[in-house]
């Protein structure tokens, strides 16, 4: 799940599970997740603050001052997070939270959270089992929290029993799970058919004329689109995105050719069509069928036109809302609108390859959106949250 725009706040107690915590940091960081850890001071005896701050991108705290004086303020990372996991949390830890006693940052922290709490117990079986242990769990969720239940095998101690940390997987999932279950489902029943990346178009077995395209845009739309519960198909070009969200249907092309016929096959089932792919503009006439021998001081391709697989779908559009881009350099707003006009869109997006941080390789874009009657313009943001702010926008066309 793309998980751009969350806070997670990751408490840390003092267990050997806590080793287990920089996989999870580094899944989230990877999903786009923003991650705070703090620690209790005995879980320094665990992990350091150095590999932990190194995954999460921020400081670590243990204590309420740090060494340059500066208060740590738990208030602050307490009413900042989306989600708080304590992950290892140990019996002492545990006993603190759901008694009150707050002598640490880590309960301090927690006693001031307003957002749920989730808690991953870790300790030796015979503790897991004893009586208070299943108590405290018992009024932790008689608070709202939610348990993901220590595993069976073997322990640090060489007894094998239930006491063992739940794997980093299974507590992002549990994460993911619940974020998705919070996400509006604003696109439930509909269809969204996405292009994304560059097209290569073949000169011989081995050369191709492409471009350098990533693809990032069009995936982060298909995973946004997913998320808000539509039916996604994506038809991209060659790139090197992977997909995280597994209900997406990501059909694979190589040239503009391939793409249009992917895409007509997908065409009339869909309700939202969302062109992202850098197609190419000209392809060569012929394609060599040996490799091309450097024999000649020059060599000539001759070039044909590509088809224009946007303007195609806008020329045989029935019901589908259609979103085209334009990637320019001059005359920006004019030749966008031009395009909105001609390709006969509902609604373009212009980035403009003169603003810092836009276009093809970047993992961030600044966009202006146009429709017949509407401009908008947006901040330079993750192209995460610029498929958001085109979605809310396409969404907000269609309530019309
Ligand atoms: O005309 P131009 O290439 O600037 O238009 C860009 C828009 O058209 C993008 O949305 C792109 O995905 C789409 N396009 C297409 N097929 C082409 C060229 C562009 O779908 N052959």
């Amino acid at each position: 799940m793309n998980l751009s725009g969350k806070k997670i706040l990751i408490a840390i107690s003092g267990g050997i599970a806590a080793y287990k915590i920089h996989f999870l940091i580094r899944d989230f960081i990877k999903k786009g997740a923003e991650v705070q850890a703090i620690m209790t001071p005995d879980a320094e005896n665990f992990v350091t603050k150095l590999s932990i701050s190194t995954l999460s991108k921020k400081p670590v705290y243990s204590d309420f001052y740090s060494d340059n004086g500066t208060w740590n303020s738990h208030v602050e990372m307490a009413l900042w997070a989306d989600v708080m996991i304590i992950a290892p949390c140990t019996a002492g830890t545990l006993s603190k939270m759901v008694h009150g006693m707050c002598d640490n940052l880590v309960i301090a922290t927690y006693m001031s959270a307003k957002c749920p709490v989730f808690i991953a117990p870790a300790m030796d079986l015979d503790m897991y089992a004893h009586p208070s242990t299943k108590r405290n769990l018992e009024l932790a969720e008689s608070f709202g929290h939610i348990i993901i239940p220590a595993e069976n095998g073997e322990l640090a101690s060489g007894l094998v029993g239930q006491g063992r940390m739940s794997e980093p997987e299974t507590i992002a999932k549990t994460i993911e799970d619940f974020f998705n279950s919070t996400t509006k489902k604003t696109l439930e029943g509909k269809t969204v058919l996405i292009t994304a990346g560059p097209t290569y178009e073949a000169i011989d077995p081995v050369r191709f004329i492409g471009n350098h395209s990533s693809g990032k845009m069009g995936f982060s739309l298909a995973e946004e689109a997913s998320e808000r519960g539509a039916k996604v198909i994506l038809i991209s070009g060659p790139t090197s995105q992977k997909l995280q969200n597994k209900n997406i249907e990501l059909h694979k092309v190589t040239s503009a050719k391939e793409m249009l016929h992917k895409v007509f096959e997908f065409y009339d089932m869909a309700d939202i069509g969302i062109a992202s792919a850098a197609v190419a503009d000209y392809a060569p006439k012929e394609v060599a069928t040996e490799k091309i021998k450097k024999n000649d001081d020059n060599l000539t391709i001759e070039l044909v036109k590509n088809p224009d697989i946007l303007k195609t779908m806008g020329d045989k559009k029935t019901h589908q809302f259609l979103v085209g881009f334009a990637l320019e350099t001059q005359n920006e707003e004019e030749n966008a609108k031009g395009k909105l006009e001609k390709k006969n869109l509902d609604m373009i997006v212009l980035n403009s390859l003169r603003d810092e941080g836009a276009g093809f390789k970047n993992d961030t874009n600044k966009i202006k959106i146009f429709t017949q009657t509407e401009k908008k313009e947006f901040e330079l943001k993750s192209k995460d949250d610029v498929a958001k702010d085109i979605l809310d926008f396409v969404e907000s066309q269609l309530l019309k």
